[in-house]
């Protein structure tokens, strides 16, 4: 049982969301959206792939125990304390990294980090010593990284490679500073010969697509990874537990805590989750403004889908993801200080912009409560996002309110 502490909402969590949503009584609109709340299913799923769906959703809900191999050390007991509702936070991990004096730069030496780079607060199954932030010492930059929504991530599974580098591309021949770069990664779990995607140990060169630096190219890696570095729940794919510092390999559940076949329920459930229906303004002018302020080059608001992704509601689409996938330096002010998986401590991947009007917080630690100060957090030194930024501040005040009310309709 987990004590009290865990189920308390920060304050402000329990403030309303960011912006409207689309009230459910709205007639249903196209098949690329579904219903329009957060949480539900892409339309149109087949009976076995409904209960896949039910399946993978009891078990994101669900509290892990120490009989379920929760530990030695642990963050968070569910994957719903990070991303309740399907979407941002309010659990969150804090993120360790050894700086350079600049107070930005990782550190080419994070020796003094020898557990990792990721707070682990709380210690279960015989574990006495959590992984927690050295006191006083300042050199070492601690920074929060709120669980981001998890809607509409088959969508961005499904993205074909080749539009990604499309849009690399297409960046590197601008003026004005936007140059986004893929992540190109490397598959470090064991295989899953349930996956679709039959990566092996290994493979490289892959497109990054999720966490906010785009370190991992799929769902069901990404749940391997969070029930390994998030929870101690390890798996066929990730099937050692983290270093600690006990020296503990093992929990109250002997050898690997879970199967395969929870891994790929839940990373299906992840797929399956609908972008919720959009209630733009009927008045074009935000749209228009997003594309004039140049917010489009990396909040790319659609790319095609493969046509042989294995959920045909998904495949051969366009998908209104609303993000090119590509780490972009953001400057100084969002910086980190965590040099991670082939992403500096500037750099970010373009967060999607889906359901936002479902989230309480924005950016990758919450730091803003509205869209605008979301915008004007990539203002930073050294950002590649400034001459955009400056295209919004020139806005009027009727100009900027229908952008950002068209934003907070995403
Ligand atoms: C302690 C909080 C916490 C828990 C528990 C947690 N997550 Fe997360 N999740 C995060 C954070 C923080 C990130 C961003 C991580 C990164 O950038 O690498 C994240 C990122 C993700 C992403 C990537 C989303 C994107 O847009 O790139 C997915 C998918 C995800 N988590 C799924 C899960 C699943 C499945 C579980 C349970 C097995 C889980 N998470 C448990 C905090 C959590
Ligand atoms: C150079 C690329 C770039 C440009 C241009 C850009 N953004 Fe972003 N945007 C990002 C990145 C990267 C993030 C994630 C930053 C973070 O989490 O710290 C982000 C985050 C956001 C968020 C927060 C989303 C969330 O889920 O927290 C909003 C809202 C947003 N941008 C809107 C805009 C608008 C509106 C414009 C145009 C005025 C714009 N952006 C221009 C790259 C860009």
């Amino acid at each position: 049982m987990l004590p009290a502490v865990f189920r308390q909402i920060p304050l402000f969590f329990a403030l309303a969301a960011v912006a409207g949503c689309a009230s459910p009584e709205d007639p249903a609109a196209s098949a690329v959206e579904g219903e329009s709340r957060s949480g539900a299913p892409v339309l149109g799923l087949s009976s076995g792939a409904r209960a896949q769906f039910d399946r993978g959703d009891a078990l994101f809900e669900r509290t892990q125990r120490d009989t379920d191999g929760l530990g030695p050390l642990y963050v968070r007991a569910a994957c719903a304390d990070c991303h309740r509702d399907d979407v941002r936070g309010p659990g969150f991990v804090e993120k360790l990294s050894i700086i350079e004096d600049d107070g930005v730069t990782a550190s080419a030496d994070q020796s003094k980090l020898p557990f990792g780079h990721s707070v682990r607060p709380y210690t279960t199954a015989g574990a006495t010593t959590p992984v927690l932030a050295p006191q006083g010492d300042p050199r070492v930059k601690t920074s929060r990284r709120l669980g981001p929504p998890v809607i509409g991530r088959g969508f961005l599974e499904a993205v074909l490679d080749s539009e990604i580098e499309r849009q690399e591309l297409e960046q590197a021949t601008r003026t004005d500073g936007i140059h986004g770069r893929v992540n190109r990664v490397t598959y470090t779990s064991e295989a899953n010969p349930g996956s679709m995607s039959r990566l092996v140990k290994g493979d490289a060169g892959l497109v990054g697509r999720f966490g906010l630096k785009a370190r991992i190219a799929t769902l069901d890696d990404f749940t391997a990874d969070a029930f390994q570095g998030d929870m101690g729940i390890t798996s066929p794919m990730r099937p050692v537990e983290l270093p600690n510092p006990d020296g503990l390999t093992d929990d109250d559940r002997p050898g690997v805590d879970t199967t395969l076949d929870v891994v790929n329920d839940i990373a299906a459930y992840m797929r399956l989750l609908a972008i919720p229906r959009r209630d733009l303004p009927s008045d074009p002018t935000g749209a228009a403004l997003f594309v004039a302020a140049r917010c489009a080059v990396c909040h790319a608001p659609s790319l095609r889908t493969r046509a042989d992704y294995p959920i045909a509601a998904l495949a051969d689409v366009d998908a209104p993801v609303f993000t090119d996938f590509l780490l972009h330096d953001l400057g100084t002010a969002l910086a980190d200080g965590l040099d991670e998986g082939g992403a500096s401590s500037r750099e970010w991947r373009t967060a999607p912009l889906i359901g936002l009007c479902f989230d309480h917080v924005l950016l990758h630690d919450g730091r803003a409560r509205t869209i605008e100060d979301a915008v004007l957090a990539h203002d930073g030194e050294g950002s590649e996002a400034r001459a955009s930024i400056a295209l919004f501040r020139g806005l009027s005040s009727v100009e900027k309110a229908a952008l950002l009310a068209y934003v907070g309709a995403l």
